[in-house]
């Protein structure tokens, strides 16, 4: 039976280690729609039309070896303002949600545009300063050379150019679960995520 976990919030909140998790304690595939706006991005970077890029995706460019760089990051959130591009992403993601096996999908406008029937949403957040301090640890943990006020100003432009963007804008959905991980470890945000979710499916 198809059970859809929308997962959004802004950048590096934990979405990602969270969805695993609960994809994992569920038996649920898992898409990080992140993933395929950063795609875009690097093949904009290279020079490629950003619709052209997003309407020939293929499974190689989601396993390209340098998504998770901050430049990526960033041409992902200039290239996520497109409208067409958007529109060219959201028939594989409603198509991934509704797999029979039930399935993760974090992103920004899951809860809100892509499935707005999600059987459970949670919005998961932090504040700035931490989400950047996490995000700087991880760059750090990747070899990549950065220092955390740049990181920092990354952070706070992304969450203000997605926010603020006319289409599908990062907010949380109005019947999602707010989950703030700013004061929680990572196993005590998992079982945040893990115990939400179970109380709507053990409901269903
Ligand atoms: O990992 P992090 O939270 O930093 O970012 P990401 O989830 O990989 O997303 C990279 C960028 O893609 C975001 O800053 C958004 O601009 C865009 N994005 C989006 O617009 N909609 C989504 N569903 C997912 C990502």
């Amino acid at each position: 039976m198809a059970f859809t976990v929308a997962i959004d919030g802004p950048a590096a909140a934990g979405k990602g280690t969270i969805s695993k998790a609960v994809a994992a304690a569920f038996g649920f595939a898992h898409l990080d729609t992140g993933l395929l706006y950063r795609a875009v991005g690097a093949r904009h970077l290279l020079g490629e039309d950003p619709l052209q890029a997003a309407k020939s995706l293929t499974a190689d460019d989601l396993a390209g070896p340098n998504l998770r760089t901050a430049d990526v990051a960033q041409a992902a959130s200039k290239v996520a303002v497109l409208p067409d591009v958007r529109s060219a992403l959201v028939d594989f993601q409603q198509a991934f949600a509704r797999r029979d096996a039930g399935a993760v999908l974090d992103g920004r406008d899951i809860g809100t545009v892509i499935c707005p029937d999600a059987e459970a949403k949670l919005f998961v957040t932090a504040s700035a300063e931490i989400r950047a301090e996490r995000r700087f640890n991880e760059l750090c943990a990747n070899g990549q050379t950065t220092d955390y006020k740049t990181v920092l100003a990354d952070v706070k432009e992304r969450d203000r150019r997605d926010s603020e963007r006319a289409t599908a804008p990062l907010k949380p959905a109005d019947d999602a679960i707010i989950i703030d991980t700013s004061e929680l470890d990572i196993e005590a945000a998992i079982k945040a995520a893990i115990d939400a979710i179970s109380v709507i499916r053990d409901a269903k």
